[in-house]
């Protein structure tokens, strides 16, 4: 496995790969079980003959000023071990001074989608996640990447941008991996008190119960949204919801009568820990 920390090195990996189908997972560190199955899921794409890649970033422009940029955990050297033991061919984890020179004047912005979810409360989140997103295409050179769908948001903006911006990556989105007890799993999760901990969970039960409720005919967003509200406030007093929104999975937009993919998005703060998660309707 290749472990490459500037962009000339990178530069030259690609050029002896050229020609070899290259997969691509970005991360921002602190690796779990979930970015895990995203690194086995892209040795699958790749097959044998193919590449791997990973980044570990963390990336200055998707922090807000009150953000926990400085308090993100950084645990390198065990990431490196969890990316070598699921099938990565090589590593990127550039500094923050080699991505973004001082007087960088390009900007990339969202308008639309990043709006909704998460984006309402979370302004230039995602336009720096598509920013280092696309550097990061522009610099692997990968023909495919693999994001999870634990944040629904962040990859239907990713398809919007490498729709928009015609970049030439096949995009794949694998399933959320959980912990045992449902909670999705997360960096942030770390951050959790015991007691946090215990009522997290209650997210994702909260989700299937309004799963259950459209599978048995509720199909109003204010109705579904109310029946998760209701259950988190009696499950899990400890969390402070920023928001439960019924979504077109595509645009985020409001559903109507003809909207073909159907997502549930929640978010909800407990203590100094944001956690989000979703579940497809149809
Ligand atoms: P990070 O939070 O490290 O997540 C990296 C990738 O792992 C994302 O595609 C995310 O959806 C996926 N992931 C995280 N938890 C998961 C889980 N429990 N199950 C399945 N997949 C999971 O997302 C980012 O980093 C950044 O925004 C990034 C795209 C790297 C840009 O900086």
């Amino acid at each position: 496995m290749n472990v490459i920390n500037n962009i000339r090195q990178l530069r030259s990996w690609s050029t002896i790969n050229k020609g070899t189908r290259c997969v691509f997972v970005p991360t921002m560190g602190a690796l779990h079980e979930g970015h895990a199955a995203l690194i086995r899921a892209a040795r699958e794409i790749a097959g044998p003959a193919g590449n791997v890649a990973v980044s570990i970033f963390v990336n200055p422009l998707q922090f807000g000023p009150n953000e926990d940029f400085s308090k993100y955990p950084r645990t390198l050297i065990e990431d490196l071990g969890l990316c070598r033991d699921n099938g990565a061919d090589m590593i990127f984890a550039p500094k923050a001074e080699d991505l973004y020179p001082a007087d960088r004047s390009i900007v990339m912005h969202e308008t639309s989608l990043s709006k909704m979810l998460c984006g309402a409360s979370r302004p230039g989140h995602f336009d720096g996640v598509c920013m280092v997103v696309a550097k990061l295409f522009n610099l692997v050179q990968c023909d495919d990447a693999v994001f999870g769908k634990k944040d629904f948001q962040q990859l239907a903006i990713i398809r919007r941008m490498v729709r928009d911006l015609d970049f030439n990556v096949v995009l794949h989105g694998i399933e959320t991996v959980r912990e045992s007890d449902g909670l999705a799993m997360s960096s942030r999760n770390r951050y959790l008190t015991p007691e946090e901990r215990a009522q997290a969970p209650a997210i994702r039960a909260a989700l299937l119960a309004a799963r259950d409720a459209w599978k048995a005919g509720e199909s109003n967003p204010a109705a579904l949204q109310q029946l998760i509200t209701r259950q988190l406030e009696a499950k899990a007093p400890l969390g402070r919801i920023d928001y439960v929104t019924v979504a077109d999975a595509v645009n985020l937009q409001p559903i109507s009568a003809g909207t073909e993919h159907v997502v549930i998005a929640a978010a909800v703060f407990f203590g100094a820990a944001r956690l989000i998660d979703n579940i497809e309707l149809k």
